[in-house]
This record gives C-alpha cells, sequence and structure tokens, in this order.
C-alpha cells in the first residue's frame, strides 16, 4: 500500500475560476483553470454568473487536466474537491461534479477547505521551493479573506488574526474601482504601483486592536481623496495614476506587514507563509524577502500559479487526507461558509 502510486484529480469551483488538477503523490502533472471574464464588465464577481460559467468549464477542464497529465481516469485513486469556503452557486457546481465522477468511478471523494488549501500549497512537491517547517505563521490574502493563521500541523490550525470589514484583495479591487481601473484590480494596482512614488499620497492606516485587519477606512479615505482631487482637476487620476497606485499599496503593504510583525513577537515564530491570489503581489514579495534579511525571518511565497486559486493546491489536501484515509461520504453538500479551524 505504501509504494502505490496516488493519483488524485482535484476540482476548485468556489468562486470565479473553475480547475482542475492532477497529482501523483505530491506532484502536480497537471493545473488547468479557466477564468471567468464576463465579470470584468460588471466590475465584480456576479455569483448567478459564476455559477452558469462553472457548469460551462468544468467538463472541458477536466478533460484538458486528465489529457495534460497523461492520465486516465480509471487510474485516478481519489476525487478532491473544494467544499467551501466560497459562494454557494459555484460551490454546488464543483461538490456535485466531484461527488458524481467519484461514484460513477468507484473510488473516494474527499473535501477540501479552501482556505486551508492556499496554506497547504507550500507542501506541493516543487525542486525550487522549499516547505515549511511545522509550526509556522500562515497569511492568507486574497479577494475573500485576510488571515493570519498558526499552522501547527497539516490539519491543526488556529487563527489568530482576520480582518473585521473588507479583505485585503477587496482593498485591492475596490481601490482599483474607484480609479475606474477593471475588475479584478489588484494586479493593475501593482503594475502601475511599480512604476510610481510610494511616498507621493500618504493615507492613513486603521487602527485595530491586536492581530485583527480593517481595510474599509482605506477606501473610504481613497475615495475622498479622489474626490476632492478630482474636482480641481478632472485628469489628475490619469496624470498620477502610477503615484497613486503605489500610495495605495505601500499603504497595504505596510497594514499587513505591522500585523505579521506583531504576530512573530506574540508567538515567538518567526516562519512566515503566505498564500491567496495577493501573494501574488510585487510589493508583499519584497516586503518579505526583506524581512528575510532586516528581521531573520524565513518566508515561503508559492509559485506564482499556486497563488490564486487553483486546484492543484486542493489536489495537495485531497493527498495528505487521502494518506490519512480522511474520506467524505455521498451526502457531503457544499460549504458557504467553512470556518478554517472547524473539524471535519
Ligand atoms: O485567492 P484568489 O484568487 O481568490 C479568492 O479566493 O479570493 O484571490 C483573488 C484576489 C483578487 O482580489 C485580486 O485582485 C488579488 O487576489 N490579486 C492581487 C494581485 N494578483 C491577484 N492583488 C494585488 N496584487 C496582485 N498582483
Ligand atoms: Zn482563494
Amino acid at each position: 500500500m505504501e509504494n502505490e502510486t496516488i493519483y488524485i484529480l482535484a476540482i476548485e469551483s468556489s468562486c470565479d475560476d473553475t480547475s482542475a488538477a492532477v497529482l501523483s503523490g505530491k506532484k502536480v502533472l497537471s493545473n488547468v483553470t479557466a477564468t471567468q471574464k464576463i465579470h470584468e464588465e460588471y466590475g465584480g464577481v456576479v455569483p448567478e454568473l459564476a455559477s452558469r460559467a462553472h457548469q460551462q468549464n468544468i467538463v472541458p477542464v477536466v478533460h484538458q487536466a486528465l489529457n495534460k497529465a497523461n492520465i486516465d481516469k480509471k487510474q485516478l485513486s481519489a476525487i478532491a474537491f473544494t467544499r467551501g469556503p466560497g459562494l454557494m452557486g459555484s460551490l454546488l457546481v464543483g461538490t456535485s461534479f466531484a461527488k458524481s465522477l467519484a461514484l460513477g468511478l468507484g473510488i473516494p471523494l474527499i473535501e477540501v477547505n479552501h482556505m486551508q488549501a492556499h496554506i497547504l500549497a507550500h507542501f506541493i512537491e516543487d525542486k525550487n521551493h522549499k516547505t515549511p517547517e511545522f509550526p509556522f505563521l500562515a497569511m492568507t490574502i486574497s479577494g475573500g479573506h485576510t488571515q493570519i493563521v498558526l499552522v501547527k500541523n497539516y490539519f491543526d490550525m488556529e487563527i489568530l488574526g482576520e480582518t473585521l470589514d473588507d479583505a485585503v484583495g477587496e482593498a485591492f479591487d475596490k481601490s482599483a474601482k474607484i480609479l475606474g481601473l477593471p475588475y479584478p484590480g489588484g494586479p493593475l494596482i501593482d503594475k502601475n504601483a511599480q512604476k510610481g512614488d510610494p511616498k507621493a499620497y500618504p493615507f492613513p492606516k486603521p487602527k485595530v486592536k491586536g492581530l485583527n485587519f480593517s481595510f474599509s477606512g482605506l477606501k473610504t479615505s481613497i475615495l475622498y481623496f479622489i474626490q476632492r482631487e478630482t474636482t480641481s482637476n478632472t485628469d489628475f487620476i490619469g496624470e498620477h495614476l502610477e503615484n497613486i497606485c503605489a500610495s495605495i499599496q505601500k499603504t497595504i503593504i505596510e497594514i499587513l506587514m505591522e500585523k505579521l510583525e506583531m504576530a512573530v513577537k506574540q508567538t515567538g515564530i518567526s516562519q512566515i507563509a503566505i498564500g491567496g491570489g495577493v501573494s501574488a503581489n510585487s510589493g508583499i514579495r519584497s516586503a518579505l524577502k526583506e524581512a528575510e534579511v532586516a528581521r531573520g525571518w524565513t518566508t515561503y511565497i508559492p509559485k506564482f500559479e499556486y497563488c490564486t486559486d487553483n486546484a492543484a493546491m486542493i489536489g495537495i489536501v485531497g493527498y495528505l487526507k487521502y494518506r490519512q484515509r480522511s474520506f467524505t461520504q455521498q451526502d457531503v453538500s457544499a460549504k458557504s461558509r467553512y470556518a478554517l479551524g472547524e473539524k471535519y
């Protein structure tokens, strides 16, 4: 049994990306993602449209993942899927698909918590990526979440702090929307920020106790600032976009880094792993690299393709759960609110 090769097909459909991956043990053989362009027109994810697009995408995406991996579905050991958290209509598509396929193939089904997967993505085997050692601190920064988590083991995680309002990805996306940039605006703020002066415009940072975060005040102050400046100069955004983006990004990164420093002080743990879409941000990446030198931290940044939503991260959790024979029954249902520390 120990020497058998475990092939996991993983499905991710919690938000607006339909993704399928095939893993052989901890190695990713394929990781295919269909991103839904339709939401750009609306400035945010429209849940009803997301679930319809998942329905259209899921069969071709799974086929592609199997083809790319050169694996026949009869070789699969188990199907892993995202049970939650996420949008109900989106989760339902992946959950129903995974249940039917597992039933049809007569193989185990494994449910995965999306946020846990963002953290455990660090355990995907890759020769260019080192793996964190337990215990470590994980900061999950995405469009739906902002958390600092104490990771004691694969399945023993404790949330030390989280956002009280907007997630950090939302702070990026909503700021971008104020600047007239299309959804999702996070990557565009990042791109423009790299050419701008981060000290151009100071924005106030929130005063939140402990390890919790708040981003809604920042968004409001950016909105007022832009309204004020565009009253006297209607071209203000166009003329200063790079400096505005650099200033917003600097403020957001400082907020994240200050809380991380506090978490390191509080726990005495200086191994830091990040996960979630915002880990792709160049500002957080360089701030962490600087902290390695300046503070002696060891930092772990996921490979770009494992930062944003993807099925490979669901697959690694699937594999780790397969090893423990932690399987899910066919009566499982999607769970849009699904806390990280919940027992399952
Ligand atoms: O993890 P993810 O793909 O989906 C969620 O689970 O939310 O994260 C998406 C978020 C979006 O808010 C997007 O704007 C943000 O990640 N994001 C970025 C960057 N790349 C993606 N934010 C800032 N800079 C980036 N380079
Ligand atoms: Zn995510």
